[in-house]
């Protein structure tokens, strides 16, 4: 871009020191009242701006990315998945894109490791119950979970956010096993105390726990399928904290619902911010409005992460955090 002073479109509120900072260093457009932007807005937006930073709330898909004037050549988002842009359509018209890995990857491992012993442990079920009065005392036979310490645990996706997750589920006596497209480093592997499926139906097959750690590509939508949730044993929880397209959400309702699984976490959905309404019926799991990443530290991290792509690509360099395809 070679100029130092670019325009920027941010598409939505972050943090004041954020936009602080990125008022500071470049002609920036703040969307202070936070209202996201639609379709026409972001239209208008790509018509005249340097650099977008959109977030996983916008659709920059091929019609935005078309309409984009030549001086467009930044996308850079405030989020580590880049599903909500059309990257080839970026990549044909010159555009870059960048996101923010990284340093949202312990705060979303927490949260997996939250649902992951919320859900069996009914925790949410019982706070509940508790303030709607329910409670009449301890009882040798009520609101009995099961076990985390010595069950299967089974990640989808062993990237940064995958691994995190076998750290922490060591600690709690949980036997890690993992499907990635490729097996990781012999030493990574060890490190993780790791078993790896080639095969995503066979490690289904044998798991008390799942949790869906993998980016959502077209080649990852839904992954959890119908055919492959039946793989599930009965008494299988699955959690996920990726992306809600990576099940089928419908299917997954239905079978919580029939008892076919036993209970199931998600931070993410397949048409956010709506939830499926069999889901609301269910007590056997626990919903959260995409949480994985809200904490103040990352939100933090991630502005700082969007500015020093910013800067390093005004100033001619090639920005850290390029997104060139992602890979499942
Ligand atoms: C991301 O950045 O991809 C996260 O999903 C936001 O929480």
């Amino acid at each position: 871009m070679a100029e130092k002073n670019p325009t920027v479109t941010v598409t939505r509120k972050l943090p004041d020191a954020v936009e602080s900072r990125m008022a500071e260093l470049f002609d920036t457009q703040l969307n202070r009242d936070d209202a996201p932007m639609n379709q026409a807005a972001l239209i208008a937006a790509v018509q005249t701006t340097d650099v977008l930073v959109p977030t996983v709330t916008d659709t920059i898909d091929r019609t935005v990315i078309e309409a984009a004037g030549p001086q467009l050549k930044l996308i850079a988002s405030f989020s580590t998945g880049v599903d909500h842009i059309d990257l080839d359509a970026a990549h044909a018209r010159g555009i870059m894109v960048t996101n923010t890995p990284g340093v949202l990857t312990e705060d979303t491992a927490d949260m997996t490791m939250a649902l992951i012993l919320a859900v069996p442990r009914r925790v949410i079920e019982g706070e509940r119950m508790l303030r709607e009065g329910k409670w009449t005392g301890w009882s040798p036979t009520w609101m009995l979970g099961r076990r985390i310490c010595g069950k299967r645990l089974g990640i989808i996706g062993m990237g940064r956010i995958g691994r995190a997750v076998a750290k922490r589920a060591h600690g709690f006596g949980l036997s890690v096993h993992y499907h990635n497209r490729r097996q990781v480093h012999p030493d990574v592997e060890a490190e993780l105390e790791a078993t790896y499926w080639q095969s995503l139906d066979q490690m289904l097959a044998h798991m008390d726990i799942i949790s869906v750690n993998c980016p959502y590509t077209p080649a990852t939508y839904h992954l959890l399928s119908a055919r492959r949730l039946k793989l599930l044993k009965p008494h299988a929880y699955i959690v996920n904290t990726s992306r809600g397209e990576i099940i089928d959400e419908t299917v997954l309702a239905q079978m919580l619902g029939s008892g076919e699984i036993a209970g199931a976490g998600l931070d993410v959905f397949e048409h956010e911010p709506a939830v499926n309404p069999e889901l609301l019926k269910l007590d056997n799991v626990v919903l959260m409005p995409h949480m994985g990443s809200a904490t103040e530290e990352g939100r933090q991290e991630m502005g700082e992460k969007v500015i020093i792509n910013i800067r390093t690509f005004a100033d001619g360099h090639k920005p850290p955090d390029r997104v060139l395809v992602t890979e499942f």
